[in-house]
């Protein structure tokens, strides 16, 4: 899943109107404020508009403002150690405040609060509430029991719960953009990774509420949506993992089938989706993409590493032939497709030459983005149990330092390619440099910026793009 890298999400004070169950029923306030925070993926992001959406229900309103809160929830990351050290940093903070204002109620939720449990109460004694992924619903009655004197925890991970009824309250800024989650947990078991145990069994949302909500969003001005699952590929409604229909009154649906319906809803909202895992990838996913000229043309397909022996050992179910393979096929159907991926450098018994098998793979494909990491042990997890973490941090470190080198310099070679040539931009908003340029992205995911004229947030604009960096492309919209 693509992560929204360092920074943590402040939850925005507006509840952004479109399709919130505030909409839909009078809500009495009940005069408490709620500050979400949230760390990691777009996942989490998205899971703090369920939040936000189920305890608006209950009369809060959220603030941007911690020290207006009277609930400060943590919505918290354990992909690498460095997420989890953050968190406690500001918890600590947080709870500093607790001494003048004892009513504050503090709480965690998350990856961290599956992952640590009760060892958050009772050894580090940092929060009053903890609430795994899918434990959101009862959120109302975990503060409750903490408003009455007791540490309340629920990290209960359900087989069937998609919160596929709960409309999210959109909370990112703009109205422009959202995420649609459309399957929750993963059943991979890559030997690196802690999200299996964390977010729990794979399981996949009615499509026709995901339709819904991707038409609602439509009509209350959205111009693009991202699907979002652990492995979106997997995506399958309606079928057992066995292969078995569950109800043959209705149909089967796929990812592709899924992304179809979406495509339907309107040409001019577009779809992006995120993550895609190599093993699972089918062409029928690419021929859609091409068929519909609103699903962006652009893949994020993390390889991880480029060495067959390293991927063996990261249980990843590929080789670095079948990868190679699968672009193949993205650069056939899907010629003009931006391809981004997750690297992971110093893994367990990677030698110099599994190294330079990755540079080599990344020249290959010709990444236009990478998000790149050293690799960071997991309690627990298949590679902790059962491989030594023998590579040095400093070697780790430099590895990580020649992949991103090695990227700069294909997004900046992939960004000078597009110079000349005219990408169609959905504006997002002003550039935060300047009031007289807006930004936007192209199909392909690059962030164009460009005067702004009477141009505002919607619209889309053809722009001829003369000037760039290795992030980001700047031009001229054409007049039509
Ligand atoms: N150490 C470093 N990076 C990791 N990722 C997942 N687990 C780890 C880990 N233990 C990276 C993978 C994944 C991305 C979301 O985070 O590249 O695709
Ligand atoms: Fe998202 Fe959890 Fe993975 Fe972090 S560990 S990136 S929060 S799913």
């Amino acid at each position: 899943m693509r992560e929204f890298g360092t920074e943590e999400k402040v939850i925005d004070e507006k509840l952004q109107g479109s399709a919130t169950l505030l909409d839909r029923k009078e809500i009495t306030p009940n005069g408490k404020k709620l500050y979400l925070e949230s760390y990691g993926c777009q996942m989490n992001f998205s899971d703090s508009e369920i939040v936000a959406s189920i305890l608006s229900e209950e009369g809060y309103t959220t603030t941007r403002n911690s020290e207006d809160a009277d609930v400060i929830l943590m919505n918290t990351c354990s992909i690498r150690e460095n997420a989890e050290q953050r968190v406690r940093n500001k918890l600590s903070q947080y709870n500093k405040r607790k001494k003048k204002n004892p009513s504050l109620v503090i709480g965690i939720l998350g990856c961290m609060a599956e992952r640590l449990k009760k060892d958050l109460l009772e050894q580090e004694k940092l929060v009053d509430l903890i609430a795994g992924p899918d434990a959101y619903r009862d959120l109302p009655n975990l503060i409750e029991e903490v408003n009455g004197g007791q540490k309340a925890v629920n990290v209960l991970l359900s087989r069937e719960e998609t919160y596929a009824d709960i409309a999210p309250v959109r909370l990112g800024a703009g109205g422009i953009t959202a995420f649609i989650s459309i399957m929750r947990g993963c059943d991979n078991m890559c030997s690196f990774c802690v999200v299996p145990f964390t977010r729990g069994r794979e399981r996949s949302r009615d499509p026709e509420s995901i339709v819904k909500e991707a038409r609602e969003l439509y009509n209350n001005g959205y111009r693009e949506v991202t699907l979002l699952g652990q492995n979106v590929d997997s995506y399958k409604w309606n079928i057992t993992k066995k292969g078995e229909v569950i109800d043959a009154t209705q149909p089967v649906v796929t990812f592709a089938d899924l992304m179809e319906k979406v495509a339907l809803v309107n040409p001019d909202l577009r779809i992006r989706f995120s993550t895609s895992h190599p093993k699972d990838m089918t062409d029928d996913v690419l021929h859609v993409m091409a068929k519909h000229e609103n699903l962006c043309k652009y893949i994020h397909l993390p390889v991880q590493s480029g060495s067959s022996d390293v991927l063996k050992r990261m249980n990843r179910g590929y080789t670095r032939e079948w990868y190679l393979n699968r672009i193949d096929a993205i650069k056939r159907i899907l010629p003009t497709a931006f391809i981004s991926s997750d690297i992971i450098t110093g893994f367990c018994g990677e030698t110099d030459e599994d190294h330079k098998e990755t540079l080599t793979l990344m020249e290959e494909v010709g990444y236009e983005f990478s998000y790149m990491f050293f690799y960071s042990e997991r309690p627990k997890t298949l590679a902790e149990r059962k491989f030594e973490d023998d590579i040095p941090e400093e070697l780790k470190k430099q590895r990580l330092y020649e992949v991103q080198t090695l990227q700069a310099k294909l997004s900046y070679a992939a960004n000078e390619r597009l110079v000349g040539t005219t990408c169609k931009v959905l504006i997002e908003g002003t550039s935060k440099r300047s009031d007289d340029f807006v930004y936007g992205r192209n199909s392909q995911n690059v962030t164009t910026i460009f005067p702004k004229d009477n141009f505002k947030p919607g619209d889309y604009v053809d722009v001829k793009i003369t000037d760039f960096t290795s992030a980001t492309l700047k031009g001229i919209a054409l007049k039509s």
